[in-house]
């Protein structure tokens, strides 16, 4: 059954002590040419509400602003499937943003990226799925997008931007890291983050034939830190960034800097959100086609519902690191016991622990491309079960 579904309650909210949101993710459309296995988007994407028109969004940039937020993510989705980008971008800038285009490359071209440049774009990010085009074909669904990535990234650094590239390593690239690195080097990117995939959304569903074995990982940990040290022995500016999958940790990621403290992520529909993932929570979040933003993060019920530490269950209740990881992401909790209140079961002393060894377990098996892809057709599947 889709991880999507639950019974959404709602009590009165009580308001918890928090911050001011640092971030605004906008999720512009869940609309994508690709069909990445291990996207975060929701599985019922296909049933989800009509898109924000560019007024509703822009208000929403708008009461973001007030409410302290400085850097504001395009995403989606593929964002640049929205016509009304330029326009969203320029908002954004008169605003104060600091705007990052969160891309996988396809369907941009020279012109746009001049446009969002002369809009006030501040930051483009592309994100690849593999070295070379007959894995990212495998991955993405698609056989055209790697070359026009790599024409894309060159574009984007071109036209004054530092290159910024993302890969999603995952047992199936993840020993290309070499490789990938290279690629790097060629193009001359600036920064790139190498993070291996997080299991939400279409990456739960997949997550058996995506993690890679723990050998991979160190094999690939092992080579990013070589080909760092030998980068800056060259002085060479290349920084690498190398993100670890918490399935292979003893103790769980603080997820979002705490639930409703610095981010805060609007969807398609208008639905605000405390992580992107949380909508597949038992929870009913606000939209804010009815609240302000304002009313939204400080007072609605689905961002005050995890912040603190009352809600806790043992053996987070009385752990003395729950402020270092308010008991690990919500999300994960719940898609892997069912109950978003529990331990997150990457924590060693969760006594649900033996799932994430089961994970680490099932990596080590063959490899298998039985990728369940991200599309509108397997999205229906879900929204109507
Ligand atoms: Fe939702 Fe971690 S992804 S709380």
């Amino acid at each position: 059954m889709s991880a999507c579904h639950g019974n959404p309650q709602q009590p009165a909210a009580t308001i918890k002590p928090h911050g001011q949101p640092f971030w605004l993710l906008a999720e512009l459309t869940y609309k994508c040419p690709l069909q990445c296995p291990y996207c975060s988007n929701p599985l019922d994407f296909a049933g989800q509400g009509e898109e924000l028109s560019t007024e509703q969004w822009v208000e929403v940039f708008r009461q973001g602003r007030e409410l302290g937020a400085v850097q504001l993510g395009f995403s989606g989705g593929e964002p640049l499937v929205r016509q009304d980008l330029v326009t969203l971008i320029s908002e954004a800038r008169e605003l104060g943003y600091y705007s990052n285009l969160i891309t996988s490359g396809v369907g941009l071209n020279e012109r746009k990226i001049g446009e969002f440049r002369q809009a006030g774009l501040d930051h483009i990010q592309v994100s690849f799925q593999a070295a070379d085009d007959e894995v990212n074909a495998l991955l993405a669904g698609s056989k055209k997008a790697f070359a026009q990535k790599l024409a894309m990234a060159r574009e984007v650094k071109a036209q004054g931007y530092p290159m910024v590239l993302n890969f999603v390593t995952h047992r199936h690239n993840i020993d290309q890291i070499d490789r990938i690195i290279e690629l790097c080097i060629e193009l001359e990117a600036d920064y790139v983050e190498l993070a291996t995939c997080q299991y939400y959304g279409w990456g739960f569903e997949n997550r058996d034939t995506l993690m890679p074995s723990h050998a991979q990982l160190e094999r690939a940990e092992r080579i990013t830190n070589e080909y760092r040290d030998k980068l800056a022995a060259q002085g060479h500016p290349l920084k690498l960034i190398f993100v670890t999958p918490d399935y292979y940790e003893e103790r769980p990621k603080g997820c979002m800097n705490g639930w409703g403290q610095v981010f805060l992520t609007v969807t398609p529909d208008g639905t605000a959100l405390p992580c992107h993932s949380a909508r597949m929570l038992p929870i009913e979040f606000p939209n804010v086609r009815e609240h302000s933003l304002r009313h939204i993060w400080d007072e609605s019920f689905g961002f005050n519902h995890y912040r603190g530490n009352d809600w806790m269950q043992e053996p987070c209740a009385s752990c003395d690191e729950k402020e270092k990881d308010f008991g690990g992401c919500r999300c994960q909790a719940y898609m892997l016991t069912g109950d978003a209140n529990a331990t997150d079961p990457v924590c060693s002393k969760s006594p649900q622990h033996h799932k994430i060894l089961a994970a680490r377990t099932a990596a080590e098996q063959p490899v298998n491309t039985d990728f369940l892809y991200r599309n509108e057709r397997n999205s229906r599947v879900f929204y109507k079960g």
